[in-house]
């Protein structure tokens, strides 16, 4: 099958009640550790490329490594996404280039800005056959070149979001109900310590996810900012000469909660670093001789690999839905 939007993969996703990983991909191993994960379970897949992603590897490798990619994987659907597309120019590159999808994230303008320049994209998208996702409300964290301070970010107001979507037209919606960019989602001084000294973040806004859902009866709802940064890695990096501490993510079983609810498109992106870099470090550590990046990357896609699946299998539910 060629790549596919993601218009009938979030309609399936939002019935079933599951939701679709939308991982980050800048070089050959993470494109490789996603979609063998992806193919062994028959779970449809994003890739996803942010402008930076894109500025790194190049927009005709990272195409042609997912369409090598889809290739390998016949019998999975595979969306190509942009992600955090910040100006209709980007947007436009990559509907003329493949994509099958764009993110247009004007959520840090003004609410009729924001509406503005996501009609345009909009427009261009649909003469194309690409989708669209938008954003309101505003997540803290790093993205790209813009950071946003904890404290500055705020939860979408559900009040918009119909007036939104209707004057947009956009096709999927991502909200911000407490998530946030990075490996460091939550200060310290927002969470409390279990048992081992963990820090256990505060929940998510579901209040404000179902209010979005009440009035968007039907309509696939995005969340970023949902790596959980396993402490598994987190302590892979720490033991092998890193330093993260107080890394901290998203729980697992709050994601798995919203994918049942209309939540179609979960993004992951610090979740594919830690995997590479825990066990990157480990690998040096552990073979200080060696110096061919085919026996670090190895392992490293492995662990990828491994990382997709346990949240295709328990996070998204996505699993057989192919
Ligand atoms: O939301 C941001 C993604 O993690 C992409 O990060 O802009 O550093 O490639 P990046
Ligand atoms: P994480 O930093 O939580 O992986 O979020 C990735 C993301 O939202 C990409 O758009
Ligand atoms: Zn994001």
């Amino acid at each position: 099958m060629p790549l596919v939007s993601t218009k009938e993969m979030f309609a399936k996703a939002y019935n079933g009640g599951y939701a679709v990983g939308a991982f980050n991909v800048n070089n050959m191993e993470i494109v490789q550790g996603i979609t063998e994960a992806a193919g062994e379970l028959k779970s449809p897949v994003i890739l996803q490329v942010s402008k930076g992603a894109r500025a790194y590897a190049n927009h005709t490798y990272l195409v042609k490594l997912v369409e090598a990619a889809v290739i390998e994987n016949p019998e999975i659907p595979i969306a190509l996404h942009l992600d955090h597309g910040d100006t209709f120019e980007l947007c436009k590159s990559c509907i003329d280039g493949g994509f099958t999808s764009v993110m247009i994230d004007a959520s840090s303008k003004p609410f009729d800005e924001n509406i503005a320049l996501t009609r345009k994209v909009v427009e261009y998208a649909h003469d194309h056959g690409v989708v669209v996702e938008a954003e309101l409300g505003t997540l803290a964290g790093v993205e790209d070149e813009v950071s946003v301070e904890h404290g500055h970010e705020s939860y979408t107001r559900p009040e918009e979001v119909e007036e939104f979507v209707s004057r947009t037209g956009c096709d999927s919606l991502a909200i911000a109900i407490g998530t946030s960019h990075g490996a460091y989602k939550f200060k310290a001084s927002q969470c409390t310590r279990n048992a081992d000294g963990i820090l256990v973040p505060p929940p998510l806004r579901f209040d404000v996810l179902k209010e979005c859902i009440k009035r968007l009866p039907g309509f696939p709802i995005v969340l970023h900012g949902s790596s959980s940064v396993p402490q598994e890695f987190v302590k892979m990096v720490n033991q092998y000469g890193g330093n993260m501490p107080d890394a901290i993510g998203i729980p697992e079983d709050q994601l798995r909660e919203a994918a049942k609810l209309a939540v179609c498109k979960i993004n992951i992106d610090s979740d594919i670093r830690l995997a590479m870099t825990g066990n990157i470090r480990k690998y040096f550590a552990e073979h200080p001789d060696h110096f061919d990046p085919r026996q670090y990357l190895k392992p490293a896609r492995q662990a990828v690999k491994d990382m997709v699946a346990h949240k295709i299998v328990h996070v998204l539910g996505s699993d057989g839905k192919a």
